[in-house]
């Protein structure tokens, strides 16, 4: 059986969206509740994988045998994510990590009117941890996700190009009652050897074994 092949396997799982401080009663986030890398870790330490989590909410339950680490930011991320990325063998990219940050973290609360007034927070932009990751890659089995609210395989497949994963699991979260924080999703699985794998609406810990399966499947 392929999902044999995931067993002792070294997996790194990202969950959560990353908090980018304003300052200390302030950040920029975005709706992932972390349920999908969760449910992964769930599937892939059920499997038998020695699992990572690096995860921006401890409030969440670490599924049974999984090693955690909490982050905010995606710099935080990122630094947590270099660290161990030599040493596994899959990373799976399922949190949403923010594409900017504010330029400046003020280390008071911001007051309203004043010269530091937040109309004219300034943002730059985070560095893409996914990709960074596919232009260091050795030996790892790359998987990114792509969450999109139109055009959703074109978007996903110039991903799964631009960013040199090796799958791209592609979710529409243009329906509220999929996706970000709920308890279902909907997904395609893209690769470069095999046609798209259409995974239609189920519970995220169904799709999580499901997308285990699939990437056992791939790995050698
Ligand atoms: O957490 P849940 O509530 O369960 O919701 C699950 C989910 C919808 C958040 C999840 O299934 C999902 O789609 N995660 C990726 C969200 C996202 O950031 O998508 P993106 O299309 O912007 O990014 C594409 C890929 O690049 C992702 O693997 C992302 O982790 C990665 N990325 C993005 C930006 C960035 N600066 N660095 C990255 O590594």
């Amino acid at each position: 059986h392929a999902t044999s092949k995931i067993k002792n396997k070294k997996i790194l799982i990202t969950a959560g969206g990353t908090k980018e401080r304003i300052d200390p009663v302030r950040y920029i986030t975005n709706d992932s509740s972390g349920k999908m890398g969760y449910a992964l870790a769930k599937a892939a330490a059920l499997a038998g994988a020695q699992v990572y989590l690096i995860s921006t909410n401890a409030s969440r339950v670490v599924p049974h045998g999984v090693k955690a680490q909490y982050v905010q930011s995606a710099l935080e991320m990122q630094q947590a994510v270099k660290k161990i990325f030599a040493t596994v063998d899959v990373v799976i990219m399922a949190a949403a990590v923010s594409d900017y940050r504010p330029e400046k973290k003020w280390s008071k609360k911001i007051k309203k009117g004043t010269a530091n007034d937040l109309t004219d927070l300034k943002l730059v932009k985070n560095p893409d941890i996914l990709a960074s990751l596919g232009e260091e890659k050795q030996h790892q089995y790359l998987v990114g996700f792509a969450a999109e609210t139109n055009d959703l395989e074109t978007y996903a497949n110039q991903k799964l190009t631009r960013k040199h994963a090796d799958m791209i699991i592609a979710n529409d979260v243009s329906k509220q009652e999929l996706g970000f924080n709920s308890d279902f999703n909907a997904v395609t699985v893209l690769t470069h050897s095999s046609k798209p794998i259409r995974l239609p609406v189920a519970a995220k810990s169904q799709l999580a074994t499901k997308i285990i399966d699939l990437i056992a499947q791939h790995i050698s």
